[in-house]
């Protein structure tokens, strides 16, 4: 018997169907973020043939990196898509310098939401044609409707999310989203450009088997975290565990969520405040990791309840399945 199809755009509309005072505005914002990520991968599929999409912009953007032309091109694809349905009244994004209101453009819109996103998570992997991703969370504003919106409405804890996911760009384009009830993951089907649900209700198995962090930095890890590497590789009373780090969170993140096992962006002697952004990467994979019954830590408590200051905050990251967290977190102490 053929499987039931389950398109992304069908089960949102039965989700939106469970909660009977919903607008539908948050739906459409997925909707706009799944459009933006068909119309990316499209482009990044074409990365290696075509030369004016791969390479720098020669710009550097806020938090001193160099910006590549895909970044660049995700970035807008994203703002555009959510600008043109009206359904957020404003994005901020790893690659501007300070949030967009959409209010100028659109005086009568009354949306409730803001959108904070990384538009391509692992950038420096497209020259090699290796995973990518881009990262989404979503906010109810915290200022007046059909006002502006503020800095306030987007430096909220990420316990105030609504709505988080990622859309990875791998060997096939899978999206999972999360709106606090689990969270659910589906494949892009190109022969007719659907996202079709394919994880239904992800839940990480504790396993202990893969670890993941950029261990050419070993040696300036704080102790604790020495510790828990050196029982990652021991094989006193169990295997070794298997490295894996692809250096794309996203891809990362998506197969420990998956298969179990615990990624870590300690602090480093180039970024002593971790390298990992808070808003556009550390929130929403946490909201994501907590939902599948994982656990996501800084190091002195849940990612989810730093307050940040700024939009562009960084963050040490130890996030998996809550066994391992929880035993790095017993070494750290
Ligand atoms: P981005 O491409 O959005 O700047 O993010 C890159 C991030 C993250 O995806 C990855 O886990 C990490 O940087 C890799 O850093 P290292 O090269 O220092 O390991
Ligand atoms: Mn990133
Ligand atoms: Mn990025």
């Amino acid at each position: 018997m053929q499987p039931v199809l389950i398109t992304l755009e069908e089960f949102i509309y039965q989700r939106q169907k469970d909660f009977p005072f919903a607008s539908g505005e948050l739906s459409g914002l997925l909707r706009d973020i799944a459009l933006a990520s068909k119309i990316i991968q499209r482009d990044l599929s074409k990365a290696g043939l075509v030369d004016h999409i791969l390479g720098k912009t020669g710009s550097v953007n806020i938090q001193g990196e160099e910006v590549k032309k895909l970044d660049d091109f995700a970035n807008n694809m994203l703002i555009q898509c959510l600008q043109t349905s009206g359904e957020c009244c404003g994005v901020a994004s790893e690659e501007e310098d300070t949030f967009i209101s959409f209010h100028e453009k659109n005086r009568h819109q009354k949306s409730k939401y803001v959108v904070l996103f990384d538009p391509l998570d692992g950038s420096s992997n497209i020259d090699v044609g290796a995973p990518v991703g881009t990262i989404f969370s979503i906010y109810k504003r915290v200022s007046p409707v059909g006002e502006p919106c503020t800095n306030a409405d987007f430096l909220q804890k990420g316990t105030e999310q609504v709505a988080a996911g990622y859309v990875m760009y791998g060997s096939s384009t899978m999206l999972f989203y999360t709106t606090g009830a689990g969270v659910n993951g589906f494949t892009l089907d190109p022969s007719i450009g659907e996202f079709c649900l394919s994880h239904p209700d992800v839940k990480t198995p504790n396993s202990e088997k893969t670890y993941s962090c950029n261990q050419g930095n070993y040696h300036s890890f704080e102790n604790g975290v020495k510790e828990f590497i050196n029982y990652c590789q021991s094989s006193e009373g169990k295997k070794p565990f298997s490295l894996r780090y692809i250096g794309s969170m996203v891809a990362d993140f998506h197969r420990n969520m998956i298969k179990g096992g615990i990624f870590l962006y300690p602090n480093t002697a180039d970024a002593p405040k971790g390298k990992l952004r808070l808003m556009y990467e550390c929130n929403p994979l946490a909201f994501l990791q907590e939902q599948a019954g994982g656990k996501a830590d800084w190091g002195g408590g849940r990612i989810l309840e730093i307050q940040p200051k700024e939009l562009h905050t960084r963050t040490p990251v130890f996030i998996g399945g809550e066994n391992l967290v929880n035993r790095l977190l017993e070494n750290l102490k």
